[in-house]
């Protein structure tokens, strides 16, 4: 017999399927959709937020043939391995607060997935989640504007959760991986998504409620940045220096090397050049 067969098959992936994994209060409990295919979970989302649904609609797809990634890459999105789904927020928070959902919805999924599968998950600013170096989840979180005010936001996560080191991209062999990967067995995906639901609305009610210093604690506690040499890529340049903060709005203080200035950083694209190799606690 085989690990995977020891393991037992994935249960259905369908509303059925979430059904027994199902705790919150909101967020899956109004308009679901489960597709088979689908171009995008977040583009989906987009259009039952225009259409006026109510926040908590959860749309998840097997496959995605147009997944969206930051920086406006491509998601690989394969079927029957993996996690990719979206999740409609009204979240009535000032514009300057909403990089805050942003390290929320990272430090839900985080926990869901620590929590499901024993894994201790690093966060890589803003919202990636890496397990040993790897990347294995990304959180795409696109606020909907009307005249300057925001009138909803779209999380949308993308796990890998079963796909095999052999069936990553070429690309991105040496810097992504799986929980699969990470542990060498394989994980039902429907357990996961009960799991990051339930996480996503806890960490989502403590923005809402004030608490955002418990998101942030949490998101620092977590962060495998902190402490490490990063190379940032801004829409006018790169440069490189020491990640020392993560402020009250969620942004990235970092020392820069060529000139020892502190540069806020809320928006742009972060790599480790060279990591803290323990995780902040
Ligand atoms: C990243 O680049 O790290 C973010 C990736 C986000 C991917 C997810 S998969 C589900 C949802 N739908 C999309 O089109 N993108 C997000």
């Amino acid at each position: 017999m085989t690990l995977i067969e020891a393991c037992g098959p994935d249960r259905p992936f369908s509303q059925e399927g979430l059904r027994p994994f199902l705790r919150t209060r909101y967020i899956g409990r109004g308009s679901v959709e489960f597709h088979d295919r689908i171009d995008s979970t977040n583009a989906r989302i987009r259009a039952l937020g225009l259409d006026g649904s109510a926040e908590g609609a959860l749309v998840a797809a097997d496959l995605q043939t147009a997944g969206r990634g930051r920086h406006g890459r491509n998601w690989h999105s394969p079927p029957g391995v993996n996690l990719y789904f979206s999740v409609l927020l009204r979240p009535n928070l000032p514009l300057a607060q909403m990089s805050l959902l942003t390290l929320a919805a990272g430090v839900g999924a985080a926990r869901a997935v620590d929590r499901a599968t024993g894994c201790r998950t690093g966060i890589k600013w803003p919202n990636d989640l890496e397990i040993g170096g790897r990347k294995v989840a990304g959180l795409l979180t696109e606020l909907e504007l009307r005249n300057g005010a925001p009138q909803f936001a779209v999380l949308g996560v993308g796990l890998n959760v079963n796909l095999a080191a052999a069936d990553l991209p070429r690309d991105l062999t040496d810097r992504a991986g799986s929980l699969l990967t990470a542990t060498g067995r394989r994980w039902d995906r429907m357990e996961l998504l009960g799991a990051m639901l339930e996480e996503l609305e806890d960490q989502y009610e403590d923005l809402r409620g004030g608490r955002a210093d418990l998101v942030l604690a949490r998101h620092r506690r977590a962060s495998v940045t902190l402490g490490a040499v990063v190379r940032v890529t801004l829409a006018d340049g790169i440069f490189e220096g020491d990640a020392e903060a993560v402020d009250e709005d969620g942004a990235l203080t970092i020392r820069r090397r060529s000139d020892g200035r502190t540069i806020r950083v809320s928006a742009g694209e972060v790599s480790l050049v060279r990591p803290t190799g323990t995780r902040p606690d």
